[in-house]
């Protein structure tokens, strides 16, 4: 489904990204684990189209995407859940949701049913459609992220840690959510530094250090390397 190939990035003439090659599959979660400043965030805006500055070929359903709008990027099927959740505080949750259709405006009846899906997922959200998203929990902000990402009914969603900041049990609630978007369908790129977790629900991981993609297979294999478990799973 999306293909990085030799992919550079940069910030004016520092180099983040070299020559990075990462594969999803349709219908997997992949994970891309590394530490602060590995180049996670750098690779997501890379696909996003946020981030420019750029080489290599990024395809996505055979289709090169590099330079392309993100506007473009996001109507063709690609959705992101970005760090830090950016939320919009002083818009209600419905607003945000909202906006999250923004690309399939005209389609009423779409965005009907996906709000639905969403209200079933996250049922507090429901209940706190009108409250703002800036009042929300650290747990609730992070459920509307991921929902304001569905709401353009994407193909794939790329999620930038959003295991950042909460607590242990607001953690795996957010995984099984995330479990549950793949059961219906969505394929998910995960960049994570909470390697153990994004282990548990990925098929197939890559580990990123200082920009360059240094170790890649099934989640099973890498957590049996010795320097990952030194440095990713505690030991
Ligand atoms: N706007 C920027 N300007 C200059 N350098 C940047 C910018 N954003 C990121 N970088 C640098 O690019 C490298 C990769 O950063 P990136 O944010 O992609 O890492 P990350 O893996 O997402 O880290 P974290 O886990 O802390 O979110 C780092 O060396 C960082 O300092
Ligand atoms: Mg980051």
């Amino acid at each position: 489904m999306l293909k990085l190939e030799n992919t550079c990035a940069y910030y004016g003439q520092i180099q983040a990204l070299h020559d990075i090659s990462i594969e999803v599959k349709k219908g997997e979660i992949v994970c891309l684990i590394g530490a602060n400043g590995a180049g996670k965030t750098t690779t997501i805006n890379t696909i996003t189209g946020f981030l420019r500055s750029c080489s290599g070929t990024i395809s996505y359903l055979d289709q090169n995407i590099r330079g392309m709008s993100m506007s473009a990027i996001v109507k063709k099927g690609i959705s992101c859940v970005p760090e830090g959740r950016r939320i919009f505080p002083k818009m209600t949750v419905m607003e945000n949701l909202e906006l999250g259709a923004y690309v399939h405006k005209k389609d009423y009846s779409g965005t009907k049913n996906i709000l639905e899906k969403i209200w079933e997922m996250f049922p507090v959200l429901y209940e706190r459609k009108k409250q703002l998203g800036g009042t929300l929990s650290g747990g609730e902000q992070q459920m509307l992220a991921i929902a304001r990402a569905m709401m353009s009914r994407p193909k794939l969603i790329l999620m930038d840690e959003p295991s950042m900041g909460l607590a242990p049990i607001i953690v795996e609630q957010t995984f099984k959510s995330i479990l549950k978007i793949k059961e219906e369908g969505t394929t998910i790129l995960l960049a994570e530094q909470n390697a153990q977790m994004a282990f548990e629900i990925s098929d197939r991981a890559y580990l990123l250090q200082t920009g360059n993609v240094v170790m890649s297979g099934p989640p099973s294999e890498l957590a049996c390397d010795p320097q990952v478990q030194q440095t990713y799973l505690g030991g």
